[in-house]
């Protein structure tokens, strides 16, 4: 054979290897699934549900083909992963693109950077992320170790919510009535609900199988709509090892709390009697109990090979729907891998606050309390998402009209923000599409403060689109400037993540550097909440450099009109 001939094989071999694991085409459709004794069409990603499971090396880019065979808008968004200068695949629908209408495709790419661990996609137009949605792996690029001894099997875990209802019923009803949306049917566990549901046959419920003395990496992640979780497997101890994406102090947990949003790596050692089985639960944490929320259990089984006559089968201890003790004792317990990486010196503060808010409506014909509509905000900023034209696209190309760039630094008014009794006009919001403008390299320090406005309070899984950030503090009521500040933070080995959970009546503090120019979403992981208007959008300016601006929109970006 001709020595060059050979060489061809062999680069076009290679390059068909390298291509492979880097394209992924995600046709979105509708598919029937039944649960719970009745049957619906769920919109899906390639009929799967959950959707499939992404897997990557750190650092890669990858490009996934989203193919709209649906009959309702979609955008996708792959959510904790920075896409460093390209905002354009991030996926909010009018935050950064139009949405991709039925019938029509867009080519993502998704550049990883410093992510390892654990992240997930999902959609971002509606309500349609309930059932699109999946886990993204990302392993060390070769030659790198991992941190922990390496678990012999990895378990994808995702939590879900399903309604019987079409989702889109649910979200036609609450958005017209201006009342509270329905609560969910179920929780699932990899989409099943298990056995503890009304006309749940035991073949919906999700079942784990492990070999005992061997070790299973849990990759789990919270894609539920509007619930904080419990987790908890009978009798077996959980190693979380990583959170959002990044590595954590190994962290021995009897539970485990997940917001939505939320991703989480633990490791499950299988070390008890191989003779009984094990449920696992998840179920809400809830904190306000004014406000109605779904209060089942979803189960699942861990049972060991060779136990086939396994009789006896233990339930694990959750804490109380109520217990802020617990939920919060998880999430502070996490700290980061590795210490001192968090600025110190700050160039830019942003103290706001989210609330829940009303609207009067004419007669009081809405069926929210009072007979007015519900509301969400941050700085008393309801965020009204355009309609026509995303940010990106009118911030790129100097469009007018579309936003403006007032979105203030400090509460507008200064109250007691955790306060029981409030004065009735602190409830109303103003409704606007406003932006916070931000300097490439701005080292920014957040302090996002929970309000008892609307109901007393309840708490809120503030996400943010581009960037991971330090949670450098937290507390219960209002944040005071002067002693916060000092004290109680932590600037030492803080959680990087993407989701962070303000307390109900409380407050954190985050930090982080604005080395990413481009359009980034911040909004409560809870779908109501966003979709209530608890979101701002930061735009952060291109830098001198040229690798510190934003890449040229791809060329099938979705219309707009
Ligand atoms: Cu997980 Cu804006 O989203
Ligand atoms: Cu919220």
């Amino acid at each position: 054979m001709p020595h060059s001939f050979f060489h061809f094989l062999l680069i076009s071999l290679f390059l068909y290897t390298n291509c492979i694991a880097h394209r992924y085409t995600f046709t979105v459709k509708e598919v029937p699934y039944n649960k719970l004794c009745s049957t619906k069409k769920i919109l899906t990603v390639n009929g799967q549900f959950p959707g499939p499971v992404l897997k990557v090396y750190k650092g890669d880019t990858i490009y996934v083909n989203v193919r709209n065979r649906a009959s309702e808008n979609i955008t996708m968004h792959w959510h904790g992963v920075e896409q460093p200068r390209n905002p354009w695949s991030d996926g909010p629908e009018y935050i950064t693109q139009c949405p991709i209408r039925p019938g029509s495709d867009f080519m993502y790419e998704v550049i990883f950077s410093i992510e390892d661990t654990t992240v997930w996609w999902h959609a971002h137009s509606s309500w349609t992320r309930a059932t699109v949605h999946g886990l993204i792996f990302v392993y060390p690029q070769s030659g790198t170790p991992l941190p922990f001894s390496k678990p012999d099997h990895e378990v994808p875990l995702v939590f879900g919510e399903w309604w019987k209802e079409d989702v889109r019923e649910v979200v036609e009803q609450f958005t017209r009535t201006g009342g509270d949306p329905n609560v969910s049917d179920a929780l699932t566990i990899n989409g099943h609900p298990g056995f503890l549901y009304p006309c749940s046959i035991s073949a919906d419920t999700f079942d784990l199988t492990v070999e005992k003395g061997k070790t299973y990496r849990i990759r789990m992640v919270n894609a539920a709509m509007n619930l904080i979780l419990f987790f908890s497997i009978a009798k077996h101890s959980l190693t979380v090892v990583a959170a959002d994406g990044h590595y954590t102090k190994p962290l021995n947990a009897s539970y485990i709390t997940i917001s939505p949003g939320q991703t989480l790596d633990a490791l499950l050692h299988a070390d008890q009697n191989p003779n009984h089985t094990y449920y696992m639960a998840a179920r809400a944490y809830h904190s306000n109990p004014v406000i109605r929320f779904n209060n089942s259990t979803t189960i699942g089984i861990l049972r060991y090979i060779s136990s086939s006559n396994a009789t006896t089968s233990s339930y694990p201890n959750l804490p109380n729907y109520n217990d802020t003790s617990a939920a919060f004792g998880f999430f502070t317990s996490i700290k980061s891998l590795y210490s001192g990486k968090v600025s110190v010196k700050i160039s830019r503060r942003i103290i706001s606050t989210v609330s829940i808010n009303l609207l009067t409506c004419p007669n009081n014909s809405c069926q929210g309390p009072n007979g007015s509509r519900l509301l969400a905000s941050m700085n008393n900023i309801s965020f009204v998402t355009p309609s026509h034209v995303d940010i990106l696209r009118a911030y790129y190309l100097h469009i007018k009209g579309v936003y403006g760039t007032r979105f203030p630094a400090f509460p507008p008014v200064v109250f007691n923000f955790t306060g029981e009794d409030q004065p009735l006009f602190l409830l109303t919001p103003r409704l606007a599409t406003e932006v916070k403008l931000i300097k490439y390299g701005e080292a920014v320090e957040m302090v996002i403060q929970g309000t008892s406005l609307g109901g007393g309070g309840i708490d809120h899984p503030m996400h943010l689109h581009g960037f991971s950030f330090y949670i450098v503090g937290f507390g219960f009521g209002n944040f005071n400037v002067s002693q916060d500040l000092s004290s109680s933070y932590n600037l030492k080995d803080p959680p990087y993540r993407n989701t962070a959970t303000v307390p109900r009546n409380g407050w954190i503090a985050i930090r982080f550097i604005a080395k990413n120019p481009g359009v980034w979403f911040m909004h409560c992981h809870f779908e109501r909440h966003l979709t209530w208007g608890m979101n701002v959008v930061f735009i952060v300016k291109n830098g001198r450099g040229l690798n510190q601006q934003m890449l040229p929109p791809p060329p099938d970006l979705p219309p707009c009109y």
